[in-house]
């Protein structure tokens, strides 16, 4: 489907790569119109935009006053794209700041915004700046990137606008989603979805666990529910309230979590581990309270491996069931990250796996995560950044399209017995 895609340029050095990111959404065949503010068009030239996007390209709000122009580009538009998104730009957006024509049209439009952020990693880390993103996340504003990389100077950090392949296929995945994912994409579907942190007991009072609140876990089994998949939710330590017509089945350590979900996985469509499962537990579990030993300032702990059990689906036929893996890792490096993600997906036998940056301060504690998912290719299918149900959204919506092939290969094969 052929979309009406406003690409929004704001005045950064990254603008010479906003061109990459017009052509290649007309080359995917869409309708592109490119609104560069003042201070874009002293980065890139407006005919390279014009002969990029095969369209005219407008700046002034006082011009075309007769086609009401500066509400008419954002009421046609399918999708909005902002790359780059300068802070100042952001911040406008935040207040919904109208003084030019790309602030009109963002104010005069209901179709989803896309931005890429990119600035100096300063810039990007002040609290104003911080706080405008959150604020145009939690009204749905889809933030990609910034990339963590070389920056304009000679510094390098987080700040980088993200590359025009990768803002482009989050746009689109966005589009895709609100046009396509509608509720009731996944009906008839079984989805089992594992959340939380496991708790491997040393003693009836003492356990070892992890920091994983369950939000991005819950957030996925919520989301499939709206969507109208039938949902287990197997919630270590989790005090889930109301998990909204999911089915809950309460578990705490790794072995009893592998037995829900063995059990759980029969039939089911779809299998989604974002449970963070710990790797060993305690060998011996005490019937009574461990003592201080008074002759000792030393404890030491003897432990044992659990089993996989993400890799036990992955490498047991599992035909029908689509597997879905998380990748937590605190590597800082964005490519060295991506590798790691790869070799866990292959090695667990997973068909999509979410890789997700975690730290002190990132991804298990906060409201919002930051994604990249590859495909059973190693490809990156979505990279975003954003609240941990729109980044829900974008894992249900890749296990939809996986869906929907499986359901077009049956049809054709069932068409062609040849
Ligand atoms: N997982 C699992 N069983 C385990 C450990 C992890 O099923 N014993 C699953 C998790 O639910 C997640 C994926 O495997 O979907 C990756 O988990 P992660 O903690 O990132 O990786 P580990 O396998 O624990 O590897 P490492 O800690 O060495 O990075």
């Amino acid at each position: 489907m052929t979309l009406n895609i406003v690409v929004g340029i704001t005045g950064g050095i990254a603008a010479y790569k906003a061109v990459g990111v017009v052509r290649a959404l007309v080359l995917a065949g869409h309708d592109v119109h490119v609104l560069p503010t003042e201070g874009a068009l002293r980065f890139v030239g407006k005919p390279t935009l014009e002969a990029i996007s095969r369209n005219p390209v407008h700046t002034e709000l006082y011009e075309g006053v007769a086609e009401v122009r500066h509400v008419a580009i954002g009421q046609a538009a399918d999708l909005i794209v902002i790359a780059p998104a300068t802070a100042n730009t952001i911040a406008k957006m935040a207040v919904g700041l109208a003084d030019d024509l790309l602030g009109n049209s963002l104010l005069a439009s209901e179709a989803p915004v896309v931005i890429a952020p990119a600035m100096h990693t300063e810039m990007w880390r002040h609290p104003a700046t911080q706080a405008n993103i959150a604020t145009l996340e939690a009204r749905g504003v889809t933030v990609v990137g910034p990339a963590v990389g070389q920056l304009t100077g000679t510094d390098s950090g987080p700040g980088r606008m993200e590359e025009p392949e990768v803002i482009v296929a989050a746009a689109l995945a966005v589009a895709a989603s609100r046009s396509a994912a509608q509720p009731g994409d996944l009906a008839g579907r079984r989805v089992v979805v594992t959340a939380g942190g496991t708790r491997e007991p040393l003693d009836p009072v003492r356990f070892l666990g992890n920091r994983s609140s369950g939000k991005q876990g819950v957030a996925i089994a919520e989301a499939a529910r709206a969507r109208g998949a039938e949902v287990v939710l197997i919630a270590a330590n989790l005090e889930v309230a109301d998990p909204n017509g999911c089915e809950m089945r309460p578990v705490s350590s790794a072995i009893e979590l592998q037995a829900a979900v063995t059990e759980a996985a029969r039939g089911a469509d779809a299998v989604i581990m974002a449970a963070a499962v710990a790797d060993y537990r305690p060998a011996n579990v005490s019937e009574q309270k461990i003592k201080k030993d008074a002759s000792n300032d030393g404890l030491t702990i003897e432990l044992v491996r659990n089993p996989d059990i993400l890799a036990g689906l992955g490498h047991a036929p599992h035909d029908g069931t689509l597997l879905v893996g998380f990748a937590a890792e605190t590597e800082p490096d964005d490519e060295r990250l991506l590798e790691l993600g790869r070799a866990k997906r292959r090695a667990k036998g997973a068909d999509v796996l979410v890789v997700n940056r975690v730290g002190w301060t990132e991804g298990f504690a906060s409201d919002d995560n930051s994604v990249v998912i590859l495909g059973s290719d190693d490809e990156i299918v979505t990279r975003l950044h954003g609240t941990k149900l729109s980044v829900a959204g974008a894992i249900l919506d890749v296990v939809a399209s996986k869906f929907a092939h499986t359901t077009d290969d049956r049809t054709t094969k069932a068409a062609d017995p040849a």
